[in-house]
């Protein structure tokens, strides 16, 4: 089911680990930068290049929530709600995006330039609240600041 350039990217990463099923994460992740999100769709072929079950490999899958099993957008927002971002005020940041992008956690703009996920710790609790574009940190410093970094996505 994969493209021959993602299976061979994911071949590479089977390959590195001394045990298979090692790869999982790093493969997911590899997926996920080529569609956008992980298509249920490839779960199974993924299975059978790391020989581990298929209900094994849903399971890692359901458990992070770094992996979209939903709608793609071009760029995934994912927005820090664990503690620490909690207490300094992570309500703000998402009524912000969610004013500035007219979409609600878990939804896609309706030109599908973005997604707003709702994500736990990103390990960056000393900067609180914390949201990332793609794989870009961003302090939340007000709705102006906000604008600023949205209008870099294209
Ligand atoms: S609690 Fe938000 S980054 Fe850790």
């Amino acid at each position: 089911m994969f493209a021959e350039d993602l299976r061979n990217r994911l071949r590479e990463h089977i390959d590195y680990f001394p045990r298979k099923e090692q790869a999982i994460l790093v493969c997911l992740h590899e997926i996920q930068d080529y569609y956008g999100y992980v298509p249920p769709e490839s779960l199974k072929p993924l299975s059978e290049m790391l020989d581990m079950p298929l209900n094994h490999v849903e399971g890692v899958v359901a458990f992070y929530d770094m992996f979209d099993r939903e709608t793609p957008a071009k760029h995934r927002i994912r927005v820090c709600v664990s503690i620490v971002c909690h207490l300094m005020d992570k309500n703000r940041l998402l009524k912000a995006i969610e004013k500035t992008l007219g979409i609600k956690p878990g939804e896609v703009t309706p030109d599908g330039k973005f997604k707003l996920v709702p994500v736990q710790c990103l390990g960056a609790c000393s900067e609180a609240p914390v949201f990332m574009v793609d794989e870009d940190e961003y302090k939340f410093e007000g709705e102006e600041k906000l604008n600023e970094i949205l209008s870099r996505y294209t």
